[in-house]
């Protein structure tokens, strides 16, 4: 590099003595960063042929400098990554872009490849591509094992939310479960009217969403039932009207325990607890709420309730052919039940109760106040204003 002036016969003596000087003091310091550098330096003609690498590609790559000249780079880029290296040194090559920054995998000699970020520009001063290149395998690895990792813990939330769901669900099954428990051997009354009012509720239009979390709260309309003493919960034969009046207060307490929790699921079973006894005239209670007043979960869920209770056999009642339990609800319609529900109610309630026993029908309805025989039992004995519509998209569909 520095003989190539006196090569051409130019004098070192003169005017231009010591800016020639300069000069080769600057090419001999060009070149020994070349030599020295940490960096893998190339440069190639317009094709990506190499004409020139530094010893750093050796260190790195293993390729000896005179094995990597005459051949294209892409040669030494992993044939998955190739086609992509190829396109951005041509980007270079036919003046698209004036400098390309790209990561590829690099073959060394032994037949491993290292991760390599490079970048090139093309020179105007010779029309060569010029590059460097630098080893980031580590910096790779450390993100491939932070990506697993990462993968892995979510796989772990995920495993764990589902075990909580799972656990949420059965807590509230087995909540429901307990409600019932004293007066319903069988346990399966909550289970089936969350089952119909899901249904009741499809065929009405409510989201998906919305059936799910109806489907979970249904079941424990009658929650506050575990605060009425057993004398009047078991008593076998007909209620006094303070008895009466002492049943209707598993809607209140109910709804209280419920709106105790932040749980949507439990917010809903707040305002279920508190409005299935509702009748659709207003004759109902606790709150003798009228009409769309009351909470549609509340108008699906009474005729749920209701029909089961008629088409299931009780310890004070023995239960109704299906036919006939279908019949009352239709011609309480506009009365006790929103005509509306009862008719999606009518739409899907033979299906539900094929399969029901035969029986002769007994008394009527059930014994907390369903029974038309004391409509006028209801009062308003909540101590707090229920929050109503606690959970959104449980509104009326349409
Ligand atoms: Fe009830």
């Amino acid at each position: 590099m520095g003989g190539s002036a006196r090569a051409f016969g130019v004098p070192l003596a003169g005017p231009g003595h010591g800016r020639r000087a300069a000069l080769r003091a600057a090419e001999a310091e060009l070149s020994r960063y070349f030599e020295e550098s940490l960096e893998l330096l190339w440069s190639a003609d317009q094709t990506g042929r190499l004409v020139r690498v530094n010893p750093a590609w050796k260190r790195c790559l293993g390729h000896p400098a005179e094995a990597m000249r005459g051949r294209s780079l892409t040669e030494f880029i992993h044939e998955q990554d190739r086609d992509a290296a190829a396109a951005e040194i041509l980007s270079l090559a036919d003046g698209s872009r004036d400098s390309i920054t790209v990561c590829s995998r690099f073959q060394t000699l032994e037949g491993g490849s290292l991760w390599l970020e490079w970048s090139a520009r093309s020179s105007p001063v010779d029309g060569r591509i010029h590059g460097s290149a630098h080893d980031i395998s580590s910096q790779r690895r450390a993100e491939q094992q932070l990506s697993s990792e990462a993968r892995g813990l979510e796989a772990m939330v995920d495993d764990r939310t589902r075990d909580l769901e799972e656990a949420r669900a059965e807590t509230l099954q087995l909540l429901a479960i307990a409600g019932e428990f004293r007066d319903d051997e069988t346990s399966q009354h909550t289970e089936r009217v969350g089952t119909m009012s899901a249904e009741i509720g499809k065929h009405m239009g409510l989201s998906a969403e919305s059936l799910v979390l109806l489907r979970e709260a249904a079941p424990l309309h009658d929650i506050g039932k575990l605060a009425i003493p057993d004398r009047v919960l078991l008593k076998p034969g007909r209620l006094s009207p303070e008895e009466q009046e002492m049943m209707q207060t598993h809607t209140t307490l109910g709804a209280r325990l419920l709106f105790g929790s932040r749980s949507p699921a439990l917010q809903l079973a707040g305002v279920i607890a508190e409005s299935h006894h509702e009748w659709w005239d207003g004759s109902g209670y606790p709150q003798g709420l009228i009409g769309s007043d009351i909470p549609l979960v509340g108008r699906i869920v009474t005729v749920a309730d209701v029909f089961d209770a008629l088409t299931h056999d009780r310890p004070y009642k023995s239960a109704w052919p299906v036919d006939q339990a279908m019949a009352l609800i239709r011609s309480t319609a506009g009365s006790q039940f929103d005509p509306k529900v009862v008719e999606a109610f009518l739409s899907i309630g033979g299906r539900r109760a094929e399969g029901r026993p035969p029986g002769g029908p007994a008394a009527t309805g059930s014994r907390e106040g369903d029974a038309r025989e004391d409509p006028s039992a209801g009062e308003a004995a909540a101590a707090e204003e229920p929050i109503r519509h606690a959970v959104q998209g449980l509104s009326e569909p349409g």
